[in-house]
């Protein structure tokens, strides 16, 4: 341990040296023994809708392809997923989840009717990647399924289906046709969505409507008791709309609903999102203004829940969250794709720290999306594939999976753009099994690096070891010429004094400490 401790002395020392004049100071407390709620590691759950190339050429190339493969999946895609530890994949979508019938992706490939993915692009969609292609997916990828139900075009009974068909042994016709595809133990799917974005794409439902809707369909997945504890996730508000939140929880009974859902992109315009890497600094403070509205989103929706549901037993899923821009330029508008850059790391280090400190209520997250579709993790070009930004962001801050959420409180200094601010720091902090403290840091001011101190609390401590996540511009990204421009590096820059950290963080940068 003395080592690490010199060494982290000697980066100090170089790093502080490097600093600028400006280097501001913020003084975080460590509550140490506030530690009451654990981090559900589906904090850091992922989606994968068939949407461009997020299914098709991201995760599955089919069994015939030349690109190394398992069952038609990706192996490279695989061994990475696995490296991020991915908890939960939410799947079909999206909107493509209420035009699904889950019925035309079972049964020989050669059988499954061809559809058009209307929302999407127009293209042909052969359910050529099913049910089975992805539940199976999610056991080689060790992440629990997550799946949409179809309420908007589909039927109570097709839903009902399909939750006998992946979770029953006991002889049913749907569990006989499972077994009769190969299938022979059930899945037990456990997380399912009853619609998706209901407001909208879902159906233009009024919340009043769907709420009917929700109990009729929720009725039929589950039996008195919902005896095999699936859990329900009700279509959520989208972004701000407190009315959609207030009435699912005033007309939907507790004991019908295990989760709320909330989406929130971070997008500067609907009409001008503006291109993904070559963005001005104005269009960088939006964004990073639409991350940061998370916190109060959380705060807003989840007083709402408290108060039908004081002993916050229903969860609020933040299933789709994440930056979405102009599709880069040259590829299909219906195909989302974009790439990610300093600023999608930005986005996901204040984001995943607002989770992690709302642990209480936010029990599940989903990125959008994670492969070749919005703010992913994963882009692939035919047999190449590379980790974005937002990829490093969510493997270094994979530490707080499962461990204790230490509260934290400061006052930070601002990131000022044009006269105005936004909070220039943002941390989140856990212990984990071991004992170990990770704290994750992120400063999102392009220009002013951040002194931050916080205290170690009364155990002894031996050393600390740190991860970094920077570049030299926000517009910085991984392309498939220059695929580790961005990528995270040993960070020397904390300093260990009695039970006093002093942390510089450069500007634009997310670390990970670890402390022991
Ligand atoms: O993630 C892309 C789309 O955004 C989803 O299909 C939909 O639910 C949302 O509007």
């Amino acid at each position: 341990m003395k080592n690490t401790i010199s060494s982290v002395l000697l980066g100090m020392f170089f790093t502080a040296c490097s600093l600028t004049m400006e280097a501001q100071q913020t003084n975080i407390q460590v509550n140490y023994k506030d530690a009451r709620h654990v981090i559900n590691p589906n904090i850091y759950g992922h989606f994968a809708e068939h949407l461009g190339r997020c299914i098709y050429g991201g995760f599955f190339v089919g069994d015939t392809s030349s690109i190394p493969n398992t069952n038609g999946v990706r192996n490279d895609v695989v061994a990475a997923l696995k490296t991020l530890k991915i908890p939960v994949l939410r799947w079909p979508g999206g909107c493509f989840a209420d035009t699904y019938h889950w019925k035309d992706g079972i049964g020989p490939k050669e059988k499954r009717p061809a559809i058009v993915n209307r929302w999407w692009g127009g293209v042909t969609e052969d359910n050529s990647f099913g049910v089975h292609d992805f539940l199976n997916m999610c056991e080689l990828l060790n992440t629990e399924p997550y799946l949409a139900g179809n309420i908007g075009s589909g039927t109570v009974q097709e839903l009902a289906d399909w939750v006998q068909y992946v979770n029953t042994n006991t002889k049913n016709p749907m569990s006989d046709l499972r077994k009769q595809n190969g299938r022979e133990k059930p899945w037990n799917v456990k997380f399912w969505g009853v619609g998706n974005e209901a407001w909208g794409c879902g159906g233009n439902m009024t919340p009043e409507y769907y709420t009917g809707e929700y109990r009729k369909y929720a009725t039929f997945m589950a039996d008195w008791s919902n005896t095999d504890k699936i859990f329900r996730v009700a279509s959520g508000a989208n972004s701000t709309d407190y009315k959609w939140t207030e009435t699912i929880m005033k007309n939907i009974p507790n004991q019908m609903v295990e989760g709320v859902a909330l989406h929130h992109y971070s997008v500067i315009d609907w009409g001008a999102k503006g291109p993904s890497t070559d963005f001005t600094e104005q269009q960088y403070f939006i964004t990073m203004q639409r991350a940061l509205q998370m916190d109060s989103l959380v705060i807003k929706h989840s007083a709402i829940m408290d108060k039908y549901d004081p002993k916050k037993k229903i969860a609020l899923i933040v299933d789709e969250w994440g930056g979405w821009y102009d599709v880069e330029p040259g590829t299909n508008p219906g195909f989302l794709y974009q790439q990610n850059t300093i600023r999608d790391a930005m986005i996901a280090g204040v984001t995943l720290n607002i989770f992690n400190n709302h642990a209480d209520r936010v029990r599940m997250a989903n990125l959008a999306q994670a492969i070749n579709v919005l703010q992913a993790v994963i882009l692939t070009d035919k047999e190449k594939m590379i980790l974005t930004p937002t990829y490093h962001v969510m493997e270094m801050f994979n530490v707080h999976q499962g461990a204790t959420m230490l509260p934290v409180s400061f006052k930070t200094n601002n990131y000022v753009f044009n006269g105005k601010k936004l909070a220039a720091v943002s941390v989140s902090a856990s212990k984990d099994s071991t004992g170990a403290v990770h704290l994750s840091l992120v400063n999102i001011d392009p220009a002013k690096a951040q002194k931050i101190t916080f205290n170690t609390g009364d155990e002894k401590v031996a050393g600390i070891t740190g991860r970094i996540l920077a570049s030299g511009k926000l517009q910085d990204y991984n392309s498939f010429t220059e695929p580790a421009k961005v990528k995270p590096e040993a960070f020397t820059g904390a300093v260990l004094n009695n039970n006093t950290v002093t942390v510089s963080l450069p500007p634009a940068s997310v670390v990970v400490l670890t402390i022991k």
